[in-house]
């Protein structure tokens, strides 16, 4: 097969004043399909597309760049190691700052690819097929996303705070057929036992044939006969070399599934496809964050999370950037350890979370002080609603008043940045994400599904085109992409927030409007930890959900309905956040556990979470009308179980 590695010419579709984001919204708006077709001809296809777009949201069916043939690896790899094979790719930093780093520049980091890729249909890995992948943030990592792509292979990434009933819930409902992942994984001075994990989960997950095992700590771990694979074993296979070659791929091929919540009871795996994706990932990129050639990136997500597929590997990648990987904590040794690390790699984008930030804020607000951060140009935040306060440090104390700061919003299933200040160039607004990205036309609804047409409207936010970075799928269910996104508002994409616009246009995100939390930038669906308690034998009913948390951003308040049988609260309460680990992860463990005689129903039977919430939120004199409920009489002892719960704690 012939690839064209021509050089990507340095974006022309990167917008650098006002005037040219105008100018780029309006066309991107009127002409998506030659606006489109400007920006995807700058990558390397194998084959040029037929058409740039197709949609219809009535079936929930789209399709971008149709037609089309590519292997995304090669945009993001071959086509950099041919034109800068010295230029580095990916830095990684260890969770322990004596551990040396490791640095691939982009001739290595194909050559770490092609020989992962090699390995993978060594072991018999086919095009189509599903691979999960339960690593720690080590180069491997990436290794394995990309070398799935480069074979055709759809990722599906679990995050590594995931538990063993979480995992097999997803390895199962994508059918994955092998798994990669490491003996153990270093989390500050602590160690996760993440193939004792994966060895639990694997007693549910049939479908699952091989296990490669790369050794991080160096922990003995058991190794199944004919399952198991140290990966540095079959990595140094000499016959992985000749077998790293990129296979051809369609526009519209999935290129991965992750997994993420909403608000019935199981997780949906979001599928996104090939040519969309990176197109939308590396015009975000560039656009957000206005990167330079040249520039040092530093993402601080996990890659088990979409911000790590679309902005540690991807976008960056794609782009031609240095991506800096870490895998540690940011207060382990010491709240510092952000401030080093942008130190010692002159660190030019910085892009993390508000939860993090103000939980650095609480531990050491001076902290930056000691650190003149001179490299940094650009700062970004995601995940949830910035608060002032944290915006203001992470503008002051972290940028020094100097940088530009861009709060991005979008989700899993967006793909990429959706609303967003390009740094620098658009205007910034203290907790206001801003405008959309060129290609973006939001709009508000109210809850009868009338467009609210005033310049200035708070409401449920919508989108009304398609883009190249929007999921196509839930894999293995499309009628749940339909329900979930395309019935509410038909003829929109219905994004589950809530948003303030002012009159400049401006959007504030409020929060999510659907039972879905918002836990630490972690996205969790209420119905899930209501599953995961209503396991516990002695709870017949519970409600669960959020309430302002000064770090978390929210926090979780689960209300249940339990007969005690003879134990105590306090043992209950035990059994019960021992439980949610279990089935779901640590970073599910409610914060409030509050017992309660009964739960707040409607005649009809319905939960009235307002009350619910209201409680949780300490606002119990503005609990509205309770006149409807079957027994107005809970309440007054659903406020009483909640001042106990408090004072439990
Ligand atoms: C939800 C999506 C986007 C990658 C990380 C989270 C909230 C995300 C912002 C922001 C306010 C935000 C929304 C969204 N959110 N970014 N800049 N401002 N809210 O992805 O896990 O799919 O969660 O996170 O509520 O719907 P996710």
């Amino acid at each position: 097969m012939a690839i064209n590695l021509g050089k990507m010419n340095a974006y022309p579709f990167q917008i650098s004043s006002m005037a040219e984001y105008n100018e780029a919204y309006q066309k991107a708006k009127e002409n998506p399909e030659a606006f489109w077709a400007d920006v995807a001809a700058h990558f390397q296809w194998i084959k040029p597309w037929e058409s740039v777009v197709e949609s219809d949201f009535a079936s929930a069916r789209f399709a971008w760049f149709n037609g089309g043939q590519l292997n995304i690896t090669i945009n993001a790899l071959d086509r950099h190691a041919h034109t800068k094979p010295d230029a580095l790719a990916l830095v990684w930093e260890a969770n322990d700052p004596k551990e040396a780093s490791r640095r691939f520049n982009y001739a290595e980091l194909l050559q770490h690819v092609e020989r992962t890729a090699g390995m993978l249909r060594r072991l018999g890995v086919k095009k189509g097929d599903t691979v999960g992948i339960y690593l720690p943030m080590v180069p491997e990592l990436v290794f394995s996303v990309l070398a799935c792509a480069r074979i055709g292979a759809i990722h599906s990434v679990v995050f590594g705070g995931f538990s063993a009933q979480a995992l097999a819930d997803r390895l199962n409902d994508a059918s994955c057929k092998l798994v990669v992942t490491a003996d153990e994984a270093f989390r500050g001075s602590k160690t996760i036992p993440l193939k004792d994990i994966v060895d639990q989960a694997l007693l549910l997950c049939p479908s699952v044939e091989r296990v490669l095992v790369f050794p991080r700590t160096g922990a003995e771990v058991p190794m199944a006969k004919g399952r198991d694979l140290n990966w540095v074993e079959a990595w140094s296979n000499k016959g992985n070399e000749t077998l790293g070659y990129p296979e051809t791929m369609e526009a519209e091929d999935p290129l991965f599934s992750l997994y993420t919540s909403g608000s019935t009871g199981k997780p949906k795996g979001v599928v996104h496809t090939t040519a969309g994706y990176m197109v939308w990932t590396t015009y975000t990129f560039v656009n957000a964050f206005q990167y330079q050639p040249g520039d040092v990136y530093f993402c601080t997500a996990d890659i088990g999370w979409i911000t790590g597929h679309s902005y540690i590997v991807y976008g960056p990648l794609l782009a031609g950037a240095t991506t800096l990987m870490f895998e540690g904590l940011p207060n382990w040794p010491d709240s510092n350890r952000w401030w080093e690390l942008i130190e010692k790699h002159g660190v030019n984008i910085f892009y993390t979370a508000p939860t993090a930030l103000r939980s650095l804020m609480a531990e050491n607000k001076q902290g930056p002080e000691a650190f003149a951060l001179n490299s940094l140009k650009t700062l970004g935040s995601v995940g949830e609603p910035i608060n002032s306060e944290a915006w203001h440090w992470f503008k002051d104390a972290v940028g020094k008043g100097r940088c530009a700061l861009t709060d991005t919003w979008w989700q899993t299933e967006t793909g990429g940045i959706m609303i967003a200040a390009l740094a620098g160039i658009s205007p910034e607004f203290p907790t206001y994400a801003g405008l959309p990205m060129p290609g973006i036309v939001p709009v508000l609804m109210d809850s009868e599904g009338n467009l609210l047409a005033a310049a200035e409207a708070e409401g449920n936010l919508c989108l009304e085109k398609p883009w190249p970075g929007m999921l196509r799928t839930v894999f293995g269910d499309h009628e749940r992409l339909r329900q979930t996104y395309f019935s509410a508002y038909p003829g929109y994409y219905f994004t589950g927030d809530g948003c303030l616009r002012s009159k400049e246009g401006m959007h504030r995100i409020t929060g999510r409007v659907d039972d879905v939390l918002n836990v630490s930038g972690h996205r969790l669906g209420t119905a899930e930890l209501e599953n995961a308690l209503n396991f516990h034998p002695s709870v017949s009913e519970s409600a669960v959900v959020g309430f302002p948390h000064p770090i978390k951003g929210q926090g979780i308040c689960a209300y249940v309905v339990a007969d005690l049988a003879g134990q105590t609260r306090f043992e209950t309460k035990r059994e019960l956040l021992d439980l949610v680990s279990k089935i779901i992860g640590p970073i599910a463990r409610p914060d409030l556990l509050v017992f309660v005689p009964g739960l707040p129903k409607t005649r009809s039977g319905k939960i009235m979470r307002r009350i619910l919430r209201k409680i949780a939120e300490e606002q119990s004199e503005a609990l509205g009308d309770v006149s409807t409920l079957l027994d107005p009489e809970v309440v007054k002892a659903i406020q009483k179980a909640f001042v106990q719960a408090k004072e439990d704690r």
